[in-house]
């Protein structure tokens, strides 16, 4: 994307910190620190220590120490303010507006990634292959659906069968979700309630080239034939349904922007 097109976007869809100088004096941005917030370099640090390759599962120390990092973490630390207009509720900016994201940092073994949704702003129902994923929820309210695949399902029929994990809304500051290859939400979808902002941990990230292709679903309730299936394994609080792989629908395709925030120091770790 052209630098001119990004900045428009960067204005339009989140409107995100920028730097002071003499062109942008009549913009609203604000003033951003020029060091890099101490969270967000311990984030860094803590993801070179856990994701030591792309097969990484982090185990359980590492998982607590990387949900003790973000859940200390606010707007500010990626170079944003509540006070933009993108984030005040009912403050709808354009009717359609789409998701945007942006890449903070990425490397072969991780990916620190933010995603911006307009009130109302859907990023549907989507899995992570061999991933694991630390979301974190700075700012919004959102609904949250997710599902993991049941063992034995098919992967190369139609529809296959998954287990439903969440069905909430998370209001922020709450804690951070994480989700793993095989359990804990692997497919998931998000429903803003109010414009949201989502800081992701990704590992390892997505790789068309190495199978690693992000996949959308629709989901629907099991039939009776799918229901009798599960009937013996079934316990009494768990719901099922039926995911069907299509494509990302046309009215969920997101904007990529530049990161403007204060950047990681790869250099020092
Ligand atoms: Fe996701």
């Amino acid at each position: 994307m052209e630098i001119g097109l990004v900045d428009k976007v960067r204005e339009r869809r989140v409107g995100y910190v920028k730097r002071i100088n003499a062109k942008s004096r009549n913009k609203p941005y604000c003033r951003v620190k020029r060091h890099v917030p101490k969270s967000l370099q311990q984030l860094f640090h803590s993801c070179k220590q856990t994701f030591k390759g792309p097969e990484t599962v982090p185990v359980t120390q590492d998982v607590h120490k990387l949900c003790h990092i973000l859940d200390n973490m606010k707007l500010e630390d990626v170079g944003l303010s509540r006070d933009l207009q993108f984030f005040k509720p009912g403050n709808i900016i354009k009717e359609n507006q789409r998701v945007t994201y942006t890449t903070v940092y990425k490397c072969d073994n991780f990916s620190v990634c933010m995603f911006f949704l307009p009130e109302r702003g859907v990023i549907p129902l989507h899995n992570h292959p061999g991933m694991t994923v630390f979301s974190k929820l700075l700012l919004g309210q959102m609904h949250i659906k997710s599902y993991d695949w049941l063992p034995h399902a098919s992967p190369n029929s139609k529809l296959r069968m998954a287990k439903l994990k969440a069905n909430k809304v998370l209001t922020s500051p709450c804690d951070t979700s994480v989700l793993y290859p095989t359990t804990g939400g692997n497919i998931h979808e998000f429903t803003a309630i109010t414009p949201c902002a989502v800081l992701d941990v990704i590992g390892p990230p997505y790789s068309k080239q190495h199978d690693r292709d992000c996949s959308y679903y629709r989901d629907f309730p099991c039939d009776d034939a799918h229901q009798k299936e599960i009937g013996k394994v079934k316990d009494e609080n768990d719901s099922y349904a039926l995911l069907e792989e299509i494509q990302m629908p046309q009215n969920c395709q997101m904007d990529g922007i530049q990161y403007l925030g204060p950047p990681i120091d790869d250099t020092v770790f």
